[in-house]
């Protein structure tokens, strides 16, 4: 399959290293102490990489799933060939980014191995802990859904995997449901992320 080697071009991703750059000089210039910056730069990956997870999850659910419902045999192979390796290549590797900057995240916020980071144990409310370990445990099974079904899913939809007609639609099928079902998750994993930050 022909893959689109189009990029989002030079001068975007200028604007984005002079905008981090001018972020930077401003943080540092306000006297932030090394630990401090290196949490602020994590949770700012952290929170990037969900807004790509989760704003991929929104566009799959509310534009490419009902456009491949109303397109015919011509727009499928169209949207098949154009759109879903670039929106599916995004959304999984977001997600793990989203995952592996969370699990760096629980270290420098002291909610796992305090000792590691301050030396000492961090007290954490229990209200703020249960929140934010349930929100993990819901962003956990969504990554599940990402790499073991919806992602070789739509491999055997794009024809990079082998199945016939019958595996293409059953595959079809699967990808809608557990998009929709990462959708629904990603609503309360976001509010239990952000409360456990903001709210005590
Ligand atoms: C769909 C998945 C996820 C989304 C949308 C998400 C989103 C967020 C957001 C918006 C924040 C608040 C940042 C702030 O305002 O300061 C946050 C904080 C955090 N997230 Fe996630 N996150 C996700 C998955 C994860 C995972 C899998 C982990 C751990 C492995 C994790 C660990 C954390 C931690 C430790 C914090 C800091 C909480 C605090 O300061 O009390 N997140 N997340």
């Amino acid at each position: 399959m022909q893959r689109i080697t189009a990029s989002p071009g030079g001068g975007l991703v200028a604007g984005l290293v002079i905008a981090a750059v001018i972020m930077l000089v401003w943080i540092i210039s306000v006297g932030v102490d090394g630990l401090g910056l290196l949490s602020f730069l994590i949770r700012l990956l952290h929170v990037a990489g969900a807004i790509v997870w989760v704003g991929f999850i929104v566009f799959i659910n509310f534009v490419q799933l009902v456009a491949l419902q109303g397109a015919d045999e011509q727009g499928r192979a169209c949207l098949a060939k154009w759109v879903i390796p670039q929106v599916a290549w995004w959304f999984r590797h977001a997600s793990t980014v989203t995952v592996l900057s969370g699990a760096v995240l629980l270290v420098m916020t002291g909610y796992l191995l305090p000792t590691l980071v301050y030396g000492s144990g961090v007290y954490v409310p229990p209200s703020r802990a249960v929140l934010l370990w349930l929100g993990v445990l819901g962003a956990l099974v969504m990554l599940m859904f990402v790499h073991m079904y919806i992602w070789p899913c739509t491999q055997v939809v794009l024809g990079l995997r082998a199945g016939d007609a019958d595996a293409k639609a059953r595959a079809r099928a699967r990808v809608a449901f557990l998009a929709r079902l990462n959708l629904i998750l990603a609503v309360p994993v976001t509010l239990t992320m952000v409360a456990a930050a903001h709210l005590y």
